[in-house]
């Protein structure tokens, strides 16, 4: 879960490299070092950000060169210092390697390597990597290309690797299986990323490399795509990107968060875009339509994911049995994979995941498939791992999200599911027909809707204020509104350290209640229908013992109002909607909450966007 770089061609590739890196900080951002060429290597490495790397390079000269290789890390192996940091240079000094994954078996390797002499500066599994790549090139007089291959065969684990030996500097040898990464073709010229931003700006050419394949990049004689188990040639398939540079930038933000927090209304029409066209016309999702035999035979729906997407699949589960009558499990990704759970046929997987290469997701898809599910992916990376490890699915397009902490994917992963269940309930004849009108005439105006909630933003940063020195939170909701509440918690600790916890408001009383007293503030999402009176005796009892009440309540409210210390108001919706609305103060809140403390919004401590390890 680190982010490389690599650039060979005839431009500068100091800045290159730099501004690529900046780009992919979002993967990890522990340490960072890059390495390039002119005549002979310069590798600098530094613990912290890109910036902090950076500030090494006071000498013009240390800049030149028009290949390199960088890395920005989120650590795995060893602590997060400037030797551990990447690039990894073989014991001759030649080889230099960025890599991210987890080589599994780098023990025994390394005690082979040790036994034969080598050395090793720090705790990495790259380190050892680019030593068996030395051994193997040394000892069988072979050719780089060459020796990645040998090495690969005996890797186990995830690799996405840039690779360059200073003997052969027009030169740079790529390979993936499990992490990601991209080529960009330019004019003599190419590009590496985990993803394609570091090169959008110069090209939209891209070849995405798949599992077990390797591209040899020489600048004389072209780009060589190899299969690795086959041993074979391939003809490397160039896509054309739409990506937009602006999609990765601030565009006048102070945070991608908060950027990514106000485009939710643009994005949610963009996950609707083809699907949901009016309120008048049917919902149209091609691979529902084209394999909607398997929904109408299922006899379980199970949803699997981490994190924010995990919140995503509790939701699906009120949505799903609530119309369409099948019984739904939600999973942890994590757990599921480990428990040998019973999957019988006619069981339908759903996993669900904003960056497409969660590990543990993965590893639970690949279980699932060979128990014989049927795996629809909900994901919002397009061409993604998951994505294409799934037997069909659906793309949230969301847009990029660089932010860590998910707030766009998020509600696009609700509005689709809430889509999803829709369709299928109206396909099952398992909805009432008024209902679902009325819901799909809501949602047809949502985007508009959330403009209005977002517009209450200066409300919510003052309501902010009053908790900067808050130790703790909690956040309560019922039914629908439960996730949601496990969502406001999970963004406010991940992003302002705040120990934060959600629970269904009737849990509170077994339990957690014995936390109130007057330094507790307490999130309550009492949205009208639903459960809108039992969650008033919860916010009575929460009263009666001093706790500081934060609600959010519908449009109108006047019960809550009158108890709670800070009112925030969403717009009157049908009981489906609710949750998608009240999410979105409570990303605002921590938002505030989070800059107002001085916390890095953007990425948080300890975290990294896509999980690739376990
Ligand atoms: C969200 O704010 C988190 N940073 C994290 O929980 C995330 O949702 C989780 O790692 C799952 O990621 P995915 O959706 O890319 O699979």
């Amino acid at each position: 879960m680190c982010g490389i770089v690599g650039y060979i061609g005839n431009k500068p590739v100091y800045d290159i490299l730099i501004n690529g890196l900046k780009k992919l900080e979002y993967r990890g951002y522990d340490s960072a070092g890059i390495m390039l060429y002119d005549k002979t290597s310069v590798i600098k490495k530094s613990k912290g950000k890109v910036a902090d790397l950076e500030s090494l390079f006071t000498n013009k000269e240390d800049k030149k060169g028009s290949v390199g290789i960088g890395h920005t890390r989120w650590a795995t192996h060893g602590p997060p210092n400037q030797i551990n940091s990447h690039p990894h240079v073989s014991n001759s000094g030649e080889i230099s390697l960025v890599h991210n994954g987890i080589i599994e078996n780098y023990h025994s390797i390394k005690s082979v390597l040790l036994k034969k002499g080598y050395v090793f500066e720090s705790d990495t599994d790259s380190e050892v990597l680019v030593n068996l790549i030395e051994d193997i090139k040394k000892s069988k007089k072979i050719k780089l290309g060459k020796a990645v291959y040998y090495a690969l065969k005996q890797v186990v684990g995830a690799y996405a690797i840039a690779v360059f030996d200073s003997t052969n500097p027009n030169e740079i040898v790529t390979a993936k299986l499990g992490s990601p990464l991209a080529i960009g073709i330019g004019k003599s010229e190419y590009y590496i990323g985990s993803d394609p931003s570091p090169f959008l700006e110069f090209t939209k050419r891209c070849i995405y490399l798949n599992d077990h394949e390797m591209a040899i990049i020489n600048l004389k004689k072209g780009l060589t795509l190899r299969e690795i188990k086959e041993d074979s040639i391939l003809d490397p398939f160039i896509e054309e990107l739409e990506h937009d540079i602006e999609e990765v930038e601030k565009g006048g933000y102070d945070h991608f968060m908060l950027k990514e927090i106000f485009e939710q209304p643009q994005s949610i029409k963009d996950t609707f875009r083809g699907r949901l066209i009016s309120a008048s016309t049917p919902i149209k999702i091609s691979s529902i339509e084209k394999h909607f035999d398997k929904f109408k035979s299922a006899k379980r729906i199970i949803f699997i994911s981490c994190g924010t997407s995990w919140h995503a699949g509790l939701l699906a589960e009120y949505y799903f049995e609530e119309l369409l009558r099948i019984p739904v499990e939600v999973e942890y990704a994590s757990e599921f994979r480990y428990r040998n759970p019973i999957i019988n046929k006619g069981d339908i997987v759903i996993p669900i995941s904003q960056s497409g290469e969660t590990a543990d997701t993965l590893a639970a898809i690949k279980m699932a498939k060979e128990k014989g599910a049927f795996l629809y992916g909900i994901c919002n990376v397009v061409g993604s791992t998951i994505a294409r490890e799934t037997h069909t699915g659906v793309y949230t397009h969301a847009g990029s999200e660089i932010g860590v902490a998910s707030t766009k994917a998020f509600s696009c992963q609700i509005s689709l599911l809430l889509l999803m269940a829709l369709d299928i309930g109206k396909r099952l004849g398992t909805i009432e027909e008024s209902r679902y009108k009325r819901v799909i005439k809501e949602l047809a105006i949502i985007p508009q809707i959330l403009e209005k909630v977002l517009s209450k933003s200066k409300h919510i940063e003052n309501v902010s204020e009053n908790f900067l020195d808050a130790a703790n939170f909690l956040y309560l909701g019922r039914g629908y509104q439960f996730p949601i509440a496990l969502e406001g918690a999970l963004k406010l600790k991940e992003i302002s350290y705040i120990h934060a916890e959600g629970y269904p408001a009737a849990e509170m009383k077994h339990g957690p209640i014995a936390l109130i007293d007057e330094s507790m503030p307490i999130v309550v999402i009492a949205t009208k229908k639903g459960h809108y009176h039992k969650i008033v005796s919860n916010v009575l009892e929460i009263k009666a013992r001093g706790g500081q009440i934060i609600a959010i309540v519908s449009e109108g409210d006047t019960e809550i109002k009158k108890l709670a210390d800070h009112v925030i108001e969403i717009p009157n919706c049908d009981e489906l909607i609710a949750p998608i609305l009240a999410n979105i103060p409570l990303q605002l809140l921590s938002y505030y909450i989070a800059n107002k403390k001085g916390c890095n919004v953007d990425q948080p401590r300890n975290l990294a966007k896509s999980v690739t390890v376990e």
